[in-house]
């Protein structure tokens, strides 16, 4: 007798399970948006060395901070493509979807820096709301019209810890968190992620988002803490601290959040939001204090025999200056089973070994209109 085979039947559960398995095995073509900026090109270089079946359309309007040299060693060709264009612009978003049959977006590029929101917002509310918005409308069309083919499609907006507010002396942002940015660039931030969640709840986009907390680590624009406090203290310029000093950030080193992108992408739950943070809270002073202490022992003391912290220069608080980030990250270590690689200690030795290093590239990134900002931040 031929023994007849059972068909097998396959449940909720194994049907979840099989097509999580297809979504982390999957090749992509991926979207990316601001790969030119800090984060976006660490995550280029991070999915260039650790994903060969993805293929990335990199799109930056190179603002002034972005900068193709980031990109370095990344060739054009089968797996990369660069766009030089706007995420505000429809007609180009949407071509791009159509050409290159885009599945995933991992959205990055926004106007991102506090200080130039508070001084010209405009283009915080252009770029991060109407930017975003021009991007999630595409993603509709391509990914939700009846005839659309992508396969298990993925949005990933990224976004910032800023959108939650400030926090007193204990607790942690969750996913709970209630929403309450404080400056410009969060506000706008916090609007982009209502819209990628609204597109979620009511089209059924597969949106994922994320909220990280500060990073740091290669190809960071100088207007920033630690880049900016590295390339004066090392130069023997005067180093300003903001107010009393003792604003607490929560550091991520970039490649563990470049990390983290890539496991919400391969694991996370659309509809869902993670947030991504490095259990590493620092007083500004002691940010600063520590990169003037490693360079004093990399370069010696100031040619005047002075340490550097002797550079220190307490300036005029920044408006609305949110006290302390920190963030609980629990969701993304027990759902997803993501951690930091690096502690802070680890990751701004790293950081100052790279520019030490790459003293040209920040020589290069420090042109003419980077002059005149910092003369108009700082006198
Ligand atoms: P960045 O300022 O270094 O880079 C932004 C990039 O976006 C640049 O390459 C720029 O040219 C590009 N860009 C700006 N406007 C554009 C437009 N209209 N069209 C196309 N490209 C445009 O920013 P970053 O620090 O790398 O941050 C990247 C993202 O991560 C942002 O969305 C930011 O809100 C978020 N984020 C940053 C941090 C952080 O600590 N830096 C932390 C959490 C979240
Ligand atoms: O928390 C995530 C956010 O981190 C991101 O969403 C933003 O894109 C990113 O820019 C960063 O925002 P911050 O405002 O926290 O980063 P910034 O490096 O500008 O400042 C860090 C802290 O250092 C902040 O408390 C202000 C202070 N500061 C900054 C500068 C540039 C100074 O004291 N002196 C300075 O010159």
């Amino acid at each position: 007798m031929v023994a007849v085979k059972k068909p097998l039947r396959i449940g909720f559960i194994d049907r979840i399970a099989i097509k999580n398995k297809r979504s982390m095995e999957k090749i992509r073509t991926v979207l990316v948006t601001g790969g030119c900026g800090f984060i976006g090109a660490n995550f280029i270089h991070l999915v260039n060395e650790t994903r060969p079946d993805w293929r990335i359309v990199n799109l930056d309007l190179l603002t002034y901070a972005g900068n193709l040299s980031n990109l370095h060693g990344i060739e054009e060709g089968a797996r990369y493509r660069f766009v030089k264009g706007d995420i505000a612009d429809a007609a180009l978003v949407d071509g791009l979807f159509e050409q290159e049959n885009i599945d995933t977006v991992v959205h990055f590029a926004a106007e991102s820096h506090v200080d130039r929101s508070i001084v010209g917002p405009a283009e915080f509310i252009r770029t991060n709301i109407f930017g975003t918005f021009t991007l999630l409308e595409a993603a509709r069309k391509a990914w939700l019209a009846d005839s659309a083919e992508a396969a298990d499609p993925r949005f990933l907006h990224v976004s910032t810890d800023e959108v939650f507010g400030s926090l007193g002396d204990s607790g942690f942002f969750n996913e709970t968190t209630a929403y309450d940015p404080r400056s410009p660039y969060s506000a706008s931030k916090a609007s982009s992620d209502h819209l990628a969640s609204a597109y979620f709840h009511t089209y059924g986009l597969p949106v994922l988002i994320t909220n990280c907390s500060n990073n740091y680590g290669p190809y960071q624009f100088p207007e920033k803490l630690i880049p900016l406090i590295f390339n004066n203290a090392r130069t023997g310029r005067s180093l300003p601290v903001y107010g009393d000093g003792k604003n607490i950030r929560d550091w991520l080193y970039v490649n563990d959040h470049c990390q983290a992108i890539i496991a919400v992408i391969d694991k996370g739950t659309v509809g869902r939001s993670y947030n991504i943070g490095g259990n590493n809270e620092k007083t500004n002073l002691e940010v600063v204090s520590l990169i003037c202490d490693i360079l004093d022992e990399k370069l010696g003391l100031l040619p005047n025999g002075a340490v550097r912290r002797s550079l220190i220069t307490f300036v005029a608080d920044r408006l609305g200056h949110d006290r302390r980030y920190a963030i609980d990250s629990s969701r993304l270590k027990t759902e997803i089973g993501w951690q930091p690689s690096v502690t802070f200690g680890q990751g701004i030795a790293l950081t100052i070994d790279w520019y030490l290093t790459n003293q040209q590239w920040l020589d290069t990134v420090i042109d003419g209109s980077y002059q005149q900002y910092y003369e108009r931040m700082y006198g």
